[in-house]
């Protein structure tokens, strides 16, 4: 019995002594500030130091926060990648130094023993359960759909893209009219939600937008108030990350469906990099988070209810 009750108390001091870099891609949705939260959360709970750096949307600053945190010694990098390429040579650094990379809600085109584990949602998934929430909605009416893309070069943005034109493949009366990006921010959203609408009718001729993430989608839905029309009727409103102001707009009947991606990544990441540093086990090389998909029929209210204090 010692010897159990002295291997678990190694095994706490040795969890409480873990610091941790995170290069955080920076601010630019309510669902990376709520993963922001959530980590730091998650850190403190058990007893990690939690070193944070804000790459403001850029790559060039993560790899430059990664080389800080190896400089430093760390025990681990938790990276949320803001794009998927270009990170073999610093991920390879880190490897050199033997410091293992966590990899948060995105993945990166690179060999994958350049990182220890990636903690994303499948995000073909995300883009198909969107996608096939839009034809069972529009049936076989003819429709037009307009895409905001996420940030460029992202794998979400990649992903959500593939998955929801599989989605409506085969579908005739289905169609994608405009693609751009809005860079998964509400500013960018509305602005290019604006143009799409004066270059279909004045919005008419715009049956659905699809938005890579809700907060896109809330930019597009002010754009279409301002037009004239109604959101979740006049334009069908669907898009991927369940925060808490789609939930809003949904009571409000003015979105109409939202993938849920957990902001909680870095709960399994600790959970693995625990066990990795106390015996050696090595984690699957994907976590795969759930997506679940929500309508007006979900109780938006009671779901915004549960979710408006949890840091979005
Ligand atoms: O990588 C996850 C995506 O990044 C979220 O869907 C989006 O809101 C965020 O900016």
């Amino acid at each position: 019995a010692s010897s159990v009750a002295c291997l678990m108390l190694s095994g706490a001091a040795f969890a409480a002594d873990l610091t941790v870099g995170f290069s955080q891609i920076g601010s630019e949705s309510g669902w990376r500030a709520a993963e922001t939260t959530v980590t730091q959360q998650q850190a403190k709970e058990r007893g990690i130091d939690l070193k944070f750096a804000d790459a403001q949307q850029k790559q060039e600053n993560q790899i430059k926060a990664v080389r800080g945190f190896i400089a430093q010694g760390v025990d681990a990098i938790l990276i949320a990648p803001v794009v998927a390429t270009g990170w073999d040579e610093v991920l390879g650094e880190a490897k050199e130094a033997e410091i293992p990379v966590i990899l948060l809600d995105r993945q990166i085109d690179a060999p994958d023993d350049l990182y220890l584990t990636a903690v994303t949602s499948d995000q073909v998934f995300e883009g198909k359960v969107a996608g096939e929430w839009l034809v069972k909605d529009v049936g076989d009416k003819a429709c037009k759909v307009v895409e905001l893309q996420g940030t460029t070069g992202s794998s979400p943005a990649i992903n959500r893209k593939k998955g929801f034109e599989e989605a409506i493949a085969g579908k005739s009366n289905i169609t994608i009219a405009r693609s751009q990006t809005g860079d998964f921010t509400r500013t960018k959203g509305k602005e290019v939600m604006e143009s799409f609408i004066k270059a279909e009718n004045g919005g008419k001729d715009i049956c659905a937008v699809y938005a890579h993430n809700d907060d896109m989608a809330v930019g597009a839905i002010q754009a279409i108030k301002e037009a004239g029309l109604k959101p979740g009727t006049d334009i069908k409103v669907v898009s991927i990350d369940a925060v808490p102001d789609i939930f809003l707009a949904m009571q409000a009947g003015e979105a109409n469906a939202t993938v849920e991606l957990t902001p909680n990544m870095a709960g399994p990441a600790f959970d693995v990099l625990e066990k990795f540093k106390a015996d050696g086990t090595l984690p699957p090389k994907w976590i795969q988070t759930e997506s679940k998909l929500f309508t007006q029929a979900d109780d938006p209210k009671g779901v915004y209810e549960s979710k408006k204090d949890l840091g979005y």
